[in-house]
């Protein structure tokens, strides 16, 4: 790594001499709180859809020695394993170490990512199974928007639900954009076949703001709703495989209904019916 040269707060952007440094393509900001945002990728990396990185930037100075460490955390990368550029969403937290600075990118400045994408967010770490299911609370739904637009998700399931669960309408947006501009982009039609698309259901709830399916993802399970709605079976270890990434008390609580539904955590090393990932907060 290279040592920075002491730098005062304005100029404590990260610089070109950075190794494993990548420029941002592009930014969207979809809330006051939500962004999301495209860089370069390294040639060399490979990933399989659904991992996650470390990202960041360079550290303030410190008071003392002024130097420099990278502030670094792991990211799942929304973008799909085919796409020459690497797409990011998370949240504004004002004073979150990273996302209070991270927000304020914009095109043509650098990140640090590192490149050892790993994760259990995999087609790998499941069985073969009939019926996939997204689970996402908040930024989670970031390795969906991977898993999402790569092949292998149509090629391996009949059908495939992204239950996506917020607190407010607006934070739905990058969700709803993803699967509106799927089925638009000529691209991705040719790429997951027309038909496929057919297997792709969306069902987004909020749960403190006014919205055409409220309550948590969780309760509409227990209640039968979600099934109901979607004209599905209750999951069975049998048909349906199950990938979760929201906050720590959704994923607690989804895991404990899917094992109640007879289906167990799954590894890279040992696939099964579920795996679960926590998303990123700052
Ligand atoms: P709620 O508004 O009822 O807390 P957050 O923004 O806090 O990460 O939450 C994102 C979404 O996840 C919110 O809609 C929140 O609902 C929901 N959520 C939080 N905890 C759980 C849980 N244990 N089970 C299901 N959903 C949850």
């Amino acid at each position: 790594m290279t040592e920075q040269r002491p730098v005062t707060d304005a100029q404590a952007k990260p610089v070109k001499t950075l190794p494993d440094a990548q420029t941002v393509t592009s930014v969207t900001h979809w809330t006051d709180k939500l962004f999301s945002f495209r860089v370069t990728r390294p040639a060399s990396m490979r990933f399989r859809s659904g991992e996650f990185v470390m990202i960041g930037l360079m550290g303030e100075p410190d008071p003392k020695t002024g130097k420099q460490k990278p502030l670094l955390r792991a990211y799942s990368i929304a973008s799909p394993s085919w796409d020459d550029e690497l797409e990011f969403y998370s949240i504004k937290v004002q004073d979150g170490p990273l996302t209070s600075r991270l927000q304020h990118i914009e095109e043509g400045d650098e990140i640090i990512l590192r490149p050892k994408p790993v994760g259990t967010l995999v087609h790998d770490a499941l069985l073969p199974g009939k019926r996939l299911w997204l689970f996402a609370t908040g930024t989670g739904i970031a390795p969906f928007a991977s898993l999402l637009r790569d092949p292998q998700t149509y090629e391996d399931y009949d059908e495939i639900v992204l239950t996506h669960t917020c607190r407010e309408v607006g934070e739905l947006a990058y969700g709803a954009e993803l699967i509106k501009s799927i089925p638009e982009d000529e691209l991705l039609v040719e790429l997951l076949g027309a038909d496929n698309l057919k297997k792709l259901r969306y069902y987004p709830t909020t749960t403190r703001e006014e919205s055409p399916k409220m309550g948590r993802i969780t309760d509409l399970m227990r209640s039968g709703q979600v099934f109901e709605d979607l004209g599905v079976p209750q999951l069975s270890p049998e048909t349906d495989r199950a990938m979760v990434c929201g906050n720590l008390a959704f994923n607690l609580e989804i895991k404990e209904l899917l094992e109640g539904y007879g289906l167990e955590e799954g590894a890279n090393s040992d696939p099964k019916h579920y795996v679960v990932e926590k998303a990123f907060l700052d």
